[in-house]
C-alpha cells in the first residue's frame, strides 16, 4: 500500500446512451442518460483507492461539484486539501457513448481557474511517496514538479495526454510518463514505438493506443508491447485510459517490473471496457 496523490481535474461526466452515433445536423432519442464522475486524475484516484492504496486528490472545484465530492467521499479518496471555489462552475463534460461500438465522444467545457502552483505549495509532501500530475497547465505544473523533485523518495508520474503547449518541458522531471496516442498522433508520431523512442535516454514511459494494447519503454531503451484483451463486446471506454494509468503507478508503486505493470494496466483498462463506469467489482 502506498500514499498517493493525484493532481489534475475532476468533473461531472453527463452521458448520453445512443444505439448509433450520430451524423451531423441531425436529431437522436438517447436511450438513457447516466451521470458520475469523471476528469483523468480523479478517475484515476478513485482506481488507485480501489487497488488498496491510501490517496488523495486536489484541484480546482467549482460550484455544483456534488457528484465529485460524494464519489470520493464513497471511494475514501481524501480531497480535504482541494481548492473550492465559489465563482465560476465545475468543468463538465458531455458525452455521447455509441453502444454498437462503445467509443466515447467527449464535449468539455469550462470555466473554472486552473489548480496552480500557489496551492500545491501549501501541501505537506512528507505525507506522500507517489505523485501522479495529469498535464495540464505546464507553467504551474513546471513549478509543481520542481517541488516534488526536491523530495528524491517521492516517485512521480506525469500524464500526457493532450498536446499542450510546451509539454515536452516537463518530460525530464518526472520518473514516468504516460502518453497516449492522441499526444502521439498530434506531434505526427505514426506509432507508439516511434514516440517512446523519441524520448530522452533513461526515460521511463508508456504509450497507449486503444484497441491495439500499451508499448512501454524502459531505462535500457527496451520497447515491451502488451495487447489489448480480445472482448466480444465493448460497452464503455469512457475512462479507460485513467485506468490504465491507475494500474501502471499501482503496480510500479508495488515495486513491480515494468513489464509485469505494463500487462496488468492493459488487463485492468481492457476489462473496464466490458462495463459501465471506471470502478472495480463487476
Ligand atoms: C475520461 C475523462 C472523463 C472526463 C474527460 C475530461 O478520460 O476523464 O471522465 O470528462 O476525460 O477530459
Amino acid at each position: 500500500m502506498s500514499r498517493i496523490l493525484c493532481v489534475g481535474i475532476a468533473t461531472p461526466d453527463i452521458i448520453n446512451h445512443v444505439a448509433e452515433y450520430p451524423v451531423e445536423d441531425s436529431e437522436l432519442r438517447a436511450l438513457s442518460q447516466s451521470r458520475r464522475m469523471g476528469g483523468n486524475a480523479a478517475n484515476t484516484a478513485v482506481l488507485l483507492s480501489q487497488l488498496g492504496h491510501t490517496v488523495s486528490w486536489v484541484g480546482n472545484l467549482g460550484p455544483g461539484g456534488d457528484i465529485v465530492e460524494e464519489t470520493f467521499r464513497q471511494h475514501r479518496v481524501d480531497a480535504a486539501a482541494a481548492v473550492r471555489l465559489t465563482t465560476g462552475g465545475m468543468p463538465t463534460s458531455y458525452v455521447t457513448l455509441s453502444e454498437s461500438t462503445g467509443s466515447r465522444s467527449i464535449v468539455h467545457h469550462r470555466d473554472l481557474p486552473e489548480y496552480e502552483a500557489e496551492a500545491f505549495r501549501e501541501l505537506d509532501l512528507n505525507r506522500y511517496d507517489w505523485v501522479h500530475f495529469e498535464g495540464r497547465a505546464v507553467d504551474h505544473l513546471q513549478v509543481m514538479l520542481d517541488m516534488v523533485q526536491r523530495h528524491p523518495r517521492l516517485g512521480t508520474s506525469l500524464e500526457v495526454e493532450k498536446p499542450r503547449d510546451g509539454i515536452e518541458a516537463l518530460f525530464g522531471k518526472a520518473d514516468v510518463l504516460l502518453i497516449s496516442y492522441v499526444y502521439a498522433l498530434s506531434r505526427g508520431f505514426e506509432n507508439a514505438t516511434s514516440v517512446l523512442k523519441s524520448l530522452p535516454n533513461g526515460c521511463l514511459a508508456t504509450c497507449t493506443w486503444g484497441a491495439k494494447g500499451a508499448w512501454a519503454v524502459d531505462e535500457q531503451r527496451r520497447v515491451l508491447y502488451e495487447p489489448a484483451l480480445h472482448l466480444d463486446r465493448i460497452v464503455d471506454t469512457l475512462g479507460a485510459g485513467d485506468v490504465f494509468n491507475a494500474g501502471l503507478i499501482s503496480a510500479l508503486c508495488r515495486g513491480q517490473p515494468l513489464e509485469s505493470a505494463l500487462a496488468g494496466a492493459v488487463a485492468l483498462a481492457s476489462s473496464k471496457c466490458t462495463h459501465e463506469g471506471v470502478e472495480l467489482g463487476h
